[in-house]
């Protein structure tokens, strides 16, 4: 059975040109990156290239970016260490549709003893700007706003948000894990602090991701130990995962243009189709000003989505109805709550994330089988239009 899968928000496949250049790093080139002995220490010269693979694709600086373990460390690291740097900044500003990485990070350190207030969204996904403004004040240490938000795609308006950070003396973080690689984001024209992203959201290898951190801005380490990464991120390098998300991080900034606009046109095209088909749906975030070019989710009213998940999946079709951490949770999405939208319809909610190799035949059996099965349970459940 020919598979269609269009869940490459919560992960991508691995790009065959990636596993080839991490394929010498898991076999032959095994040796230590911060050995003293030239068979680990030659290894740093990849590891430098992957650096600066990363850089080119973020507009930054090569000793601004330091790996991790993936976006989870690196949103831990952004703010666990801003909050230790200054004992009279202690409060904490995110939007109140953060990923958990960023949202329970900001819920432990409360309950820590930090301040934490969640600035508004409305009912197009967007950050209230004003909201943020009269939350951030001298005592703030941070203000964490995602750059695109993983389950409606709406994208932050981050100059802003760093110029409110900024005219408070706080620092501007922005979990960028879905944006990185799927559209353009410049840290310097934007004026980020701090910026997290994930290899395995651009075709890169799971467990590895990066840190920008701005030159000049010292953030205390989540991580002390062997003192890699300028002591920022003790561990031994993970030479096969950095090689790889160097060479993902290229080739995501060789194929952007492209990326953007074919993903755009093909998403328009499924949003089209699908509302013309099935009846009673409808796109969340429909009025964003920005969204990102491959991610949408859809409501279909009186449907259960995992009842459109079980049955898509049964021919081969991959979506899911949120973010893939929250799945089999059961609890409503915070995103969704936190646009307005009820708890039942929240429930008939299904994203489906596009990449660069998605095809278009691909999303018209996607259309096709949709509109089957859509039909197949409306016909079983109460709703009327
Ligand atoms: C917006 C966002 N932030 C952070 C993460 C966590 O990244 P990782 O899986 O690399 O820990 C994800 C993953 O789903 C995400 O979508």
């Amino acid at each position: 059975m020919n598979t269609v899968y269009l869940d490459n928000a919560a992960t991508t496949r691995v790009a065959p040109e990636v596993l080839e250049a991490m394929m010498p790093f898991l076999k032959e080139e095994f040796g230590n990156p911060s050995s003293f002995h030239s068979f680990g220490s030659s290894q740093m010269e990849a590891i430098d290239k992957a650096r600066g693979q990363v850089a080119r694709l973020l507009g930054a600086k090569c000793e601004e970016i330091y790996f991790t373990s993936g976006g989870t460390e690196s949103d831990n690291q952004a703010l666990r260490g801003a909050v230790r740097n200054d004992p009279a900044r202690r409060g904490i500003v995110i939007s109140a549709v953060e990923h958990p990485a960023v949202l329970e990070t900001a819920k432990a350190l409360e309950n820590e003893g930090c301040t934490l207030e969640l600035a508004e969204i409305d009912k197009n996904g967007e950050l209230s700007l004003e909201s943020l403004k009269e939350l951030v004040d001298q005592q703030t240490a941070i203000v964490s706003i995602m750059a695109a938000n993983n389950e409606t795609g709406v994208i932050m308006p981050l100059k802003e948000a760093a110029r409110i950070a900024h005219d408070a003396g706080a620092l501007f973080h922005t979990d960028a894990v879905q944006m990185v690689g799927k559209s353009p984001i410049d840290v310097h024209s934007l004026d980020i602090d701090i910026l997290s992203l994930s290899a395995h959201k651009l075709h890169g290898p799971k467990g590895v991701g990066a840190i920008y951190i701005k030159k000049g801005i010292e953030l205390s380490p989540l991580l002390t130990g062997g003192h890699q990464e300028k002591g920022v991120r003790s561990g031994t390098y993970n030479a096969p995962g950095i090689v790889g998300l160097g060479k993902a991080a290229e080739l995501a900034l060789t194929h952007l243009k492209d990326t953007v606009i074919r993903e755009r046109v093909l998403r328009e095209k499924f949003e089209k189709r699908v509302l013309e088909t099935c009846p009673g749906s409808f796109v969340v975030a429909e009025g964003a000003a920005q969204r990102l070019p491959g991610t949408v989710t859809l409501i279909f009213k009186g449907i259960e989505s995992e009842a459109v998940l079980t049955l898509l999946d049964m021919q081969g079709i991959y979506a899911s109805s949120g973010s893939a951490c929250s799945t089999g949770s059961k609890n409503p999405s915070h995103v969704l709550y936190a646009m307005g939208v009820d708890y039942t319809q929240a429930n008939s909610a299904l994203r489906f994330s596009l990449s660069r190799y998605t095809t278009e035949e691909e999303i018209d059996r996607t259309v096709e089988l949709l509109a089957v099965v859509v039909e197949r349970l409306r016909r079983i459940s109460p709703y009327t239009e």
